[in-house]
């Protein structure tokens, strides 16, 4: 496994490589991320994995400085998985002020978008600088961050990228804690609370499939059961997984989605249900 740190470098090592599978990360990885490196392998021959803290996806007060920077522990869990770790530092990925950015569709405002103005304009243009330079056929990314996954693949498609997006299942902890870097943060009293977003989640997409169609009520039960226990809910929300549009009574395949935070962490997660339709008599 190939340590490079800068693009040239990099562009360099990559120029023959008939096929290049990519898994961009922010680091301090976990096994989420190491199983979308191993499902990687599967879609190229040279399975390339990134790790930058990218600035223009934080916000002013967001935890850009303290997000955990862990190279050496992340290469050694990359170690036999990824042939290529691409780590530039800020100044490789941005020698001038970055003044041209993708403009993600209007649903990157809503859920998550709503609360980190900004963010997924910052995600989908150091994507996009990512897929220029390693120029992959494949990149997967985890369905942890859907609405992330759903603009990134609105991207790819709307800018014509020659690229195939893929999906990775989201990997748990035993609880069924979503694995994240942000977990990280937790005390360990919050580290035995946090499972209650995903429970919540859960409660949600069982009333649906047992026939619920109030998701508007379904979600205010969600949040009220979180601020109970002393979170900060920034939403829980039934939309429709294709389109992440608020979900309506026809909408077969939706996604529950939610971010609250526990203490000083935000978390965020989602489950997916699918109705099954039932004929009315
Ligand atoms: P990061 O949070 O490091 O996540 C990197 C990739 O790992 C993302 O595709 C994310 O969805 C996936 N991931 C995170 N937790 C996961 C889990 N528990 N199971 C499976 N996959 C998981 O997302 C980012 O970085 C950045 O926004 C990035 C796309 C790299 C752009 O800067």
């Amino acid at each position: 496994m190939q340590i490079i740190s800068t693009t040239q470098e990099l562009r360099d090592r990559l120029k023959s490589e008939p096929s290049v599978a990519f898994v961009p990360t922010m680091g301090n990885l976990h096994e989420g991320h190491v199983s979308l490196v191993r499902q990687a392998r599967e879609h190229g021959r040279c399975v390339v994995a990134s790790i930058f803290v990218n600035p223009i996806q934080f916000g002013p007060g967001e935890d850009f400085d303290s997000y955990p920077r862990t190279l050496e522990a992340d290469c050694a869990k990359l170690e036999g998985l990824a042939d290529v770790v691409f780590a530039p530092a800020v100044s490789d990925l941005y020698p001038e002020p970055q003044q041209v950015f993708v403009e993600p569709p209007p649903v990157a405002n809503e859920l998550c978008g709503a609360f980190r103005p900004g963010h997924f304009r910052g995600v989908v243009t150091v994507v996009l600088k990512l897929l220029n330079i390693v120029q992959p056929q494949a990149a997967i990314f985890g369905m942890k961050d859907y609405q992330q996954l759903h603009v990134i693949r609105a991207m790819a498609r709307q800018l014509n990228l020659p690229v195939e997006i893929v999906a990775g299942e989201t990997l748990r902890a035993a609880d069924g804690l979503a694995l994240s870097s942000r977990n990280g943060y937790l005390s360990a009293e919050e580290r035995i609370e946090a499972v209650r977003l995903y429970r919540n989640l859960g409660r949600v997409q069982e009333s649906i499939v047992a026939g619920s169609k109030d998701y508007a009520a379904l979600e205010r039960t969600a949040v009220a059961d979180l601020e109970a226990h002393g979170w900060r809910v920034d939403y829980v929300a039934v939309r429709a997984a294709e389109s992440l549009l608020p979900a309506g009574a026809d909408d077969t395949g939706l996604v529950v989605l939610a971010a609250a935070w526990l203490g000083r962490t935000r978390l965020i997660d989602n489950i997916e249900v699918c109705v099954s339709r039932r004929r009315s008599l």
